[in-house]
């Protein structure tokens, strides 16, 4: 059900401290906190004696001690004290998850340690760059399978029905969509020319009237959605490498974790290419950002309990395509990745 081998967002940097965080993904219990270093250490949140949670527990120094008997496990999940016992039991370890930190957030490898690749977490361009301004995002806690969030996020038509106030704007109901597939993921777009700017960009740009917008819409395995808005002077639209001065351009992140079949912890931030040290203005967007992912939250939960106790049949519509493009992707992905973790029975002779 959920792509093992890959990076996913297990908290904001500021969430993880000399405290012990307990948090759930892809189903698995995680404790995590920071060596005296600074660095972040995840582990499986179990003892493996009686499987107290060891966020119960207290840190020693770089080593957490349980909170019933006192196991201690270092980051590497290895038990270096049992002060119980003349000596410490064989199979007394944790799971430890590879741990990295990028873009104010702490990232977790939750399938085999030996693959994790540091280099392979998603490259966010612009970040930290000189001229980009930053609305610093949060995380919204959804009730719904990580999916519908992906399906969301590949479809730039719903803008006109759940954005009525903020991000519809003509031509949002009916522009033909282009798709663009990747080896890991895809990309939904249009260009939409020569209408009113929505009412949420409107006062954000730098130029006035109608303007050319493109709607970009991409999602790469596991869960990771790039949502990008530009808007130009009507004529400057149609291509993205070669935009004029007054552009606006605003990316949103989106970084969905599964915690079961029914919860999804969902980090985002934004980038803009105007104001970068307007912090009213940054304000202000997150705000409107959060108005627009609350209304996508009540429609995604009310479909999640729609889809799950549906006694009707549902179909697809043309709009679905880039979801069910990548819903197809990600389970040739999970598929491959369990084929590789249960090796064929051997043959009798
Ligand atoms: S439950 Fe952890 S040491 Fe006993
Ligand atoms: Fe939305």
């Amino acid at each position: 059900m959920f792509l093992k081998n890959a990076w996913y967002v297990a908290a904001r940097s500021e969430e993880v401290n000399r405290g012990l965080l307990k948090r759930t993904m892809l189903k698995e219990d995680i404790v995590l906190y920071r060596t005296e270093a600074g660095l972040p250490v995840a582990l499986e949140n179990a003892c493996p004696h009686r499987k107290l949670p060891l966020s119960m527990g207290c840190l020693k120094g770089d080593a957490v001690e349980c909170g019933y008997h006192g196991l201690m496990f270092d980051p590497s999940g290895k038990c270096v004290a049992a002060p119980t016992q003349e000596r410490i039991p064989p199979s007394a370890r944790v799971k430890s998850y590879p741990a990295e930190e990028r873009y104010g957030l702490v990232w977790v490898w939750m399938g085999d340690p030996a693959q994790a690749d540091a280099s392979s977490i998603y490259q966010v361009e612009n970040y930290g760059k000189a001229g980009w301004g930053r609305t610093d995002g949060g995380v919204l806690d959804i009730k719904c399978h990580y999916l519908y969030i992906t399906d969301n996020l590949l479809d730039p038509s719903h803008v006109a029905w759940v954005h009525k106030t903020s991000f519809f704007a003509p031509g949002t109901e009916g522009t033909p969509l282009e798709t663009d597939l990747y080896e890991d993921g895809l990309v939904v777009s249009r260009w939409i020319y020569n209408q009113t700017p929505p009412d949420f960009y409107a006062p954000l740009l730098k130029f006035k009237g109608n303007c050319d917008r493109l709607q970009h819409y991409e999602v790469r395995t596991p869960s990771i959605a790039v949502n990008k808005s530009i808007f130009t002077p009507p004529g400057g639209g149609g291509d993205v490498n070669n935009l004029p001065e007054q552009s606006y351009v605003m990316v949103s992140y989106n970084f969905m974790t599964p915690v079961d079949e029914n919860h999804t912890r969902y980090y985002w931030f934004q980038h803009r290419n105007t104001d970068p040290d307007d912090e009213a203005l940054s304000a202000r967007i997150h705000t409107g950002a959060v108005m627009a992912f609350n209304e996508d939250r009540v429609v995604l939960e009310a479909v999640h309990r729609g889809m799950a106790e549906k006694t009707t049949d549902n179909f697809n519509l043309g709009l679905d395509a880039g979801a069910l493009r990548f819903r197809m992707l990600l389970d040739k992905m999970i598929d491959a990745e369990c084929s590789a973790a249960s090796p064929a029975p051997a043959r009798r002779a």
